[in-house]
């Protein structure tokens, strides 16, 4: 709770089902949702434009620092333009976790992300959001999945925006993914200590969104 207003926290990796489990959650709920992984992946999209080198970490911090970034509902600007649909592709969703392991660029995102969840209720998804931005949090969920079926849905969610990636290519760049993520010096992708976890491997999304409200009904109810 912070300044009489509810903070849920949701973490995992990637194919958890963890984003669109927490749009809807904010949608039941009447909260504002935040997709703080559409923040990286826009700086990362940003810096790939520019064709920085992003082993220069000042570059990129300095990127980061300047860089506009308005996020309204589904709808993701960078310094004005509408990059919505172009920080999904994959090139991008490989250097987001390059990005993600700056620690200035975390501290711009951190700043960001406290920021836009003043005086709002708010469904907040990403890697450290229970952990470290809002370790406050009444309510925080981390979604696990087996490493095989979390590919499986990024294989299928790429087929349906129609791409064909084979499911080994995946897999792979999966683990590359994690590795970097779970492994990083600054918030690496764990779950806070009184996060509840969810593990979404053979639960259909239904399931996992009605359990995860359950929860919520129960801790805010009962302080
Ligand atoms: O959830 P996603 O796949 O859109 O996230 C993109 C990258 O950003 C991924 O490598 C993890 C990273 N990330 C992070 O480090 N911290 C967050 N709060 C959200 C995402």
């Amino acid at each position: 709770m912070s300044g009489g207003h509810v903070v849920i926290t949701i973490d995992g990796p990637a194919g958890t089902g963890k984003s669109t489990a927490a749009r809807k959650l904010a949608q039941l709920l009447g909260f504002s949702f935040l997709d703080t992984g559409a923040m990286y992946r826009a700086i990362a999209w940003g810096c790939l434009q520019q064709g920085m080198d992003l082993t220069r970490h000042d570059l990129v911090t300095n990127f980061a620092r300047q860089a506009d970034l308005q996020i309204e509902d589904q709808t993701i600007r960078l310094n004005g333009q509408d990059v919505t649909q172009a920080i999904r592709l994959p090139q991008v969703t490989l250097v987001a976790s390059q990005v993600a392991a700056i620690e200035g660029v975390r501290e711009q995102m951190v700043a960001l992300q406290r920021r836009a969840a003043e005086g709002q209720n708010i469904v907040t998804e990403g890697r450290d959001q229970g952990t470290i931005v809002f370790p406050e949090a009444p309510c925080k969920f981390f979604l696990t999945a087996s490493p095989l079926e979390r590919a499986k849905r990024r294989e299928a969610q790429l087929r349906s925006s129609g791409q064909t990636v084979p499911l080994e290519e995946i897999l792979e760049q999966q683990q590359l993914r994690d590795e970097r993520d779970e492994n990083r010096t600054i918030a690496p992708l764990r779950p806070a200590i009184d996060a509840t976890i969810v593990d979404t491997t053979s639960t259909s999304l239904e399931e996992v969104i009605d359990y995860l409200q359950r929860v919520v009904i129960t801790k805010i109810s009962s302080p």
